[in-house]
């Protein structure tokens, strides 16, 4: 798909991912969109909730919704309960994906079987595209649900935070100390974050936005890839 604001690319991993032409910027890793997806948010959080029995994943930027889907898939895959509440202001990126991920469950089927997560046949595809065809209508379910901005997210309490605004350079407002105080109104009252960017400025703002946060950088284990993602984890 190719319009005046995105155009979609090939990742080195092979997945697709969607280019910003405004931005000039790729909505997940051209080194590879589904692995990045994986190693920085999905695998660490499917990890956690397989010892809790149960997630509620907030996040931050649902762009093409490459986490969401990945995430939805796996955790139906695991048998583990799921709930997603997304921040995304121009949800134009996500109707592209929805039309993309339509095309790719073969893909999406054999990613997910290569971290040994077997799905039979695309009906869960089908049916997370549904309730994505729903939330993005204003209809959400319990298993997702997309707002506009922070205030229309009120009473979301995020076990799991997936902090996902593009990259610092392009976005620093997404990292600012009034972004991450607003997040984090959305968050229970313990859990875990999760990002690829590692920079120190946004380090700095986590820990003025939110005292007492533990912040940590932790190997991705993935060479083709940014090595690194970072992690936090909050107690109030
Ligand atoms: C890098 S993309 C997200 C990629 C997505 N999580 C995925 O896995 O495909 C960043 C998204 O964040 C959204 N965004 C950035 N800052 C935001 C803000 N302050 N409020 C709401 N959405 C924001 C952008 O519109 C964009 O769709």
């Amino acid at each position: 798909m190719s319009s005046s604001a995105y155009t979609w690319i090939r990742t080195r991993d092979g997945s697709p991912t969607l280019w910003s032409n405004e931005l000039g910027e790729s909505f997940r890793s051209t080194k590879g969109a589904f692995t990045e997806s994986w190693v920085a948010f999905v695998e660490p959080v499917l990890k956690a909730a397989r010892e809790g029995g149960g997630a509620v994943v907030g996040e931050l930027g649902l762009g093409p919704g490459t986490n969401w889907i990945l995430a939805t898939l796996a955790f139906r895959a695991a048998g583990i309960p799921l709930r997603y509440a997304v921040v995304e202001r121009d949800p134009g990126s996500f109707r592209a994906g929805l039309e993309r991920w339509r095309e790719e469950g073969p893909a999406l089927l054999a990613f997910l079987a290569s971290k040994g997560l077997a799905i039979e046949g695309e009906a869960p595809i089908r049916a997370a595209l549904a309730e994505g065809t729903r939330a993005l209508a204003g209809d959400p379910s319990d298993a997702f649900a997309i707002f506009p901005d922070f205030a229309s997210a009120a009473g979301t309490r995020a076990d799991f935070w997936f902090h996902d605004p593009f990259g610092f350079e392009v976005n620093p407002d997404g990292y600012s100390v009034q972004t991450l105080r607003e997040a984090s109104g959305l968050w229970a009252p313990r859990g875990r974050g999760f990002s690829y960017a590692c920079n120190r400025r946004f380090q700095d703002a986590l820990a003025e936005a939110i005292p007492g946060i533990l912040v940590r950088v932790v190997a991705t284990g993935d060479a083709g890839l940014k090595r690194e993602r970072m992690e936090f984890e909050w107690h109030r």
